[in-house]
């Protein structure tokens, strides 16, 4: 069995969260990205990633990118999570969007629709958040008060397609 490692990067705790069930469900080690080298990571065939996407872009894709490149022997998987509920072709875009064709893409990747939290957030992404709602509720008749409140729609469920893919290949 390939040793399997689940890292995370996580503003307001959304990814944590999956990272964590994940983890758990899997019984491996969970921990944030930040102050991890990529040569910590000789010991795990098996790399899961995951971070909130903002304003389209998953954090540190970069890094992952360039890790993949370089460990290409490891078998990784990238999840994202986000505000916005997944429509048909949804997740597709957003993997496109963050993995081009000729740059280092992950063996799968997977989408997880989370929420937002306004008291977490940090002051200049509370302020940008702040514009959008202003925007979408001049838009689309949204109550400004509704799209400036916090709401957490992540389920443990969404993971049983991850966790079935990493069982299959690291087992
Ligand atoms: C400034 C900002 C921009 C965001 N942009 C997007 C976006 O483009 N698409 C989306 O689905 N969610 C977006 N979100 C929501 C986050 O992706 C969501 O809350 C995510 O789960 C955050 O993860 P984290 O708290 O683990 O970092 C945005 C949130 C903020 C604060």
């Amino acid at each position: 069995m390939k040793k399997i490692i689940v890292l995370y990067h996580s503003k307001t705790g959304f990814t944590q969260r999956y990272a964590e069930w994940i983890a758990e469900d899997l019984g491996c080690e969970c921990r944030p990205i930040k102050g991890v080298k990529l040569e910590d990571l000789q010991d795990y065939g098996f790399v899961i990633y995951g971070a909130g996407v903002y304003a389209g872009m998953i954090a540190g894709a970069g890094k992952i990118k360039n890790w993949m490149g370089k460990a290409s022997e490891k078998t990784w998987i990238v999840f994202a999570t986000g505000a916005t509920p997944s429509k048909e072709g949804h997740e597709e875009l957003v993997f496109q969007t963050n993995f081009r064709k000729r740059e280092s893409r992950p063996a799968h990747f997977y989408y997880f629709l989370s929420g937002i939290n306004y008291e977490k957030m940090g002051f200049f992404d509370r302020l940008l958040m702040r514009v959008f709602a202003e925007a979408a509720s001049r838009r689309a008749g949204v109550d400004r008060a509704t799209a400036l409140t916090s709401v957490n729609r992540c389920s443990r469920d969404a993971t049983a397609e991850l966790l079935r893919y990493v069982r299959l290949k690291a087992g």
